[in-house]
This record gives structure tokens, sequence and C-alpha cells, in this order.
């Protein structure tokens, strides 16, 4: 039998689901996909689709976890034996495989610019300077290749090692750092020249951007924010006591990860448009913003470092949970097996992102259904595989398991009313399925 170590607090579980949810998906896509679609509408309804179905089904991976109490395709077997619902782990695995194929490559770029800041190579440039630079950076093989195998070692070192004691002390120190050096950007952010337009961008919505595709776009987001749909959360709250509540801890993560969007938002418009850049640049948005406002704080350089190494971390974190839930199902908890595995796994894994990497440089041109190798990857997980993952979390949720059984296991460790449970319910049984497969068809324009 293997021993399934658990979570020493609640705070211990919260922040390694939120170290999941929080990552890259706030800080980095989100201003971006922001800038693309729009601004303000799309920020609306990513909220909307953040509360209405992200924190339901969050709780509803929550509730599959501790009732399974294995991982990824065990939880579904063991609620549902002899059923092919564990498929809906499997999706979650392969979703998770591909998603840290492209994610890393964005990690990497992050140690790239931490390698950059130490070195000096970005001092005495200016915006347009640092703009150039890091595409010059990530378009050269060597380099980001380089950095996306670096990104990609740490999450295998600490996957490897097993369950994730010295992360969550880390994590206690990591977080609130974030949040304090998200502040001060935002201050800066605020108070420059013109920043004012870019508030309006964020905060005006102005609905005539809206199509079907920023919808999908928006609720792909909301998964994507809080790693929903690819049983992580139901990897993670497995290993969680009886006595925590659930919807509580589900709200807590979903509050942080929309404090640190508006947070990430607020830093990054108003500088976008105080220094006359295009909200629709792109992946690279964050990267040809950041050292522009921090080096016009203080300081700058000191901060900017301060800022990637939390930024890296809350990556890491993130990277951490997609390869953790592949490698906890192949190596069944045999700790000699986990070693190997993770090593296999996420060397396979780079492979796989090799062609996302060279998207930004020397496989430009290539292009799949009308869009870089990269950005293809991202919209084949953000926006049909995760909906598909959440699709059949809440069917899995309100048509496998007993009503009866789902509400005593939400009231351990809490004290949600029955009519809170129930508006929940309906929520997981018939408003997030319709929503789905609404928003999803939608985009195909079939009707
Ligand atoms: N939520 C993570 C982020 O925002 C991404 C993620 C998705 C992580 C799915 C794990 C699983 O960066």
């Amino acid at each position: 039998m293997n021993q399934r170590e658990q979570f020493t607090t609640r705070l211990g579980f919260i922040l390694a689901a939120a170290g999941s949810a929080i990552g890259l998906g706030a800080i980095w896509k989100f201003p971006y996909i922001t800038g693309q679609n729009g601004g303000g509408a799309f920020l609306l309804i990513f909220i909307l689709f953040t509360l209405l179905l992200g924190l339901p089904l969050l709780i509803a991976e929550f509730t599959i976890g501790r009732t399974g109490q294995q991982d990824a395709v065990r939880s579904f077997k063991k609620i549902a034996p002899g059923t092919p619902w564990f498929w809906i782990g499997i999706l979650g695995m392969v979703t998770c495989f591909i998603l840290l194929s492209f994610y890393s490559v964005i990690g990497g770029w992050v140690v790239g610019y931490l390698g950059m800041v130490f070195s000096g190579d970005l001092s005495s440039l200016d915006t347009s300077g640092y703009a150039a630079l890091f595409g010059e950076k990530i378009a050269n093989p060597a380099f980001s290749l380089t950095v996306q195998f670096i990104f990609m070692v740490v999450t295998i070192l600490v996957v490897a090692k097993g369950v994730q004691k010295g992360i969550e002390r880390t994590s206690t120190i990591m977080m609130p750092a974030l949040s304090i050096l998200f502040i001060i950007l935002v201050v800066r952010a605020v108070t420059l020249e013109n920043a004012g337009l870019g508030m309006n961008f964020l905060f005006f919505p102005d609905f005539s951007k809206v199509t079907s595709e920023t919808i999908l776009e928006a609720m792909g987001q909301s998964f994507f924010t809080l790693s929903i749909g690819v049983s992580v959360m139901v990897t993670y709250s497995s290993y969680l006591p009886k006595d925590q509540s659930l919807p509580r801890s589900a709200l807590s993560i979903v509050a942080m990860n929309i404090a640190i969007v508006l947070l990430a938002g607020l830093a990054i418009f108003p500088a976008v448009f105080s220094f006359g850049l295009e909200p629709d640049a792109g992946p690279v948005l964050l990267f040809h913003v950041l050292p522009t406002i921090f080096s016009q704080l203080p300081f700058g350089m000191f901060f900017f470092a301060a800022f990637l190494i939390v930024f890296l971390f809350a990556a890491l974190t993130s990277a951490f949970s997609m390869l953790e839930i592949i490698v906890a199902v192949i190596s069944k908890g045999d700790i000699q097996k986990r070693k190997k595995w993770a090593w296999i796994i996420g060397l396979l894994i780079f492979i796989v992102g090799i062609p996302s990497a060279l998207s930004f440089g020397v496989w430009s041109d290539i292009s799949l259904f009308n869009k870089s190798i990269f950005d293809f990857a991202d919209y084949l997980v953000s926006n049909i595989l995760m909906p598909i993952g959440a699709l059949l979390m809440a069917l899995f949720v309100s048509m496998k398991m007993k009503k009866s059984a789902l509400y005593e296991e939400l009231k351990q460790g809490s004290r949600i009313s029955y009519g809170l449970f129930r508006t929940w319910f309906f929520l997981i049984r018939y408003v997030a399925p319709v929503l789905i497969i609404v928003v999803m068809l939608d985009v195909l324009q079939i009707w």
C-alpha cells in the first residue's frame, strides 16, 4: 500500500492549489488576451465565467478528489467502478502534457529575462530597445531552447522528489511577496502619464468588440487560470483532510485569482498606453512592458529582479501541478518509479514543446489553422480540451455521484446550507453543461 501524505494545514493545501492556479495564466496570459480582445468587455465576461462556472467547477473537482482519495484516474475509477468515466482523468493528463509543452516556453522566457537582468544586459535601454532585445533573444533557438530546458529541469527535479513539503513552506512567503511587488508596480503604473487611457481600456466595456470567439476565449481563460477541467484539482484535493471546508477553499482561490488578474491588468494597461505600445502585441506583451515600468522606478532593476523571481516561482508551482498529475498516475505512488517517470515524461514534454518555442523565431512562418504553432497549442488546450474536460467533470458529478453523497462530502468541514448546496448543484447540473456547449458550438457558427 502506498501511504498518502496529507497537506499539513488547510493553508498548505490552499497554497498548493492556489500555486497551481496562480501562474502565467493570470500574470502573462490574461493581459495579452485582454489586449487582443478589446479590454473591458473581456474582463467582465471573464469574471462572470469565473464566478458562474469556475467557482462551482472548482468545488466539484475538490469534491471528486476528496471523495475518491486517489489520483486523477483512480479517483474516478473508485467512485464509478467499471465505467469509462476515468477517461476524464486521462484526458486531463493529455491536456496537461500539451499545456506544459508550451507553458515551459514562457516559463523559459522568465528564466531568460532573469538572466538578462543579472548579466546587466538590460541597463540603459529604452522601451523599443527592450522589445528589440527580447525579440532577438526569443527568436534565437539556442537561447529559447536553453531557457525552456532549464525551466523543465527544475520542474522535473521538484516533481521527482515527491509531494511538496518545501513548496508549501516557500509559498507562504512567495504569494504575499507577489502581491506586494504587484502593488508597487500598480502604484507606479497608474501614476504614469496617460495612465487613464489604460484604465479606460481595462474597465470601460466596449461590447462592440465581443464576438463568439471572445466569449470562448474568456471562458477558456477562466478555466486556464483556475486549472480546471484537467483533474489537477481532483488530485490535490485528494490529499485534503476531511475537516477542511471545500467551498471555502475554492472561494479563497477564486478570490486570490481575481485579485492577481486585476493587479496584472492595472499594472500593464496604464503602462501600455503611457509608453505607446500596442495592447494586442500578443504573447510578448508582458515582456515588453515590464522592464519599461521597472526602469521608471527607483532601484528599478532590483525590483525587477525580485518580481521575476516570484513570477518564476508562480509559473513553476503551476508547472509542477501539470507534471505531478501525470507522474502520480503512472508511478502509482511508488517513489522509485516516480523519479524515473518524472524524467521520462518531463523530457518528452520538453521535446514536444520545441516547435512551440521555435514558432517565435525560425518557425514563425509555419501556421496551423491560421495560427502559429504556439498559438495553436494554446488554443487547443484552453479553448477546446479544458472546456471539454470541465464539461465532463460537471456531467460526472451531477450524473454519476449521488446527490446525498455530494452533500455529505461538502458538509465535511463546512457549514454549507442545503439551499446553497442546491444552488451549486443547479449550476453544475444545468448551467455549466449548457453554457459550455453553447459557447463552444457558437464559435463553429452552426446555427
Ligand atoms: N492555472 C495555471 C496558470 O494560470 C495553468 C494551469 C492550468 C495549471 C491547468 C495546471 C493545470 O498559470
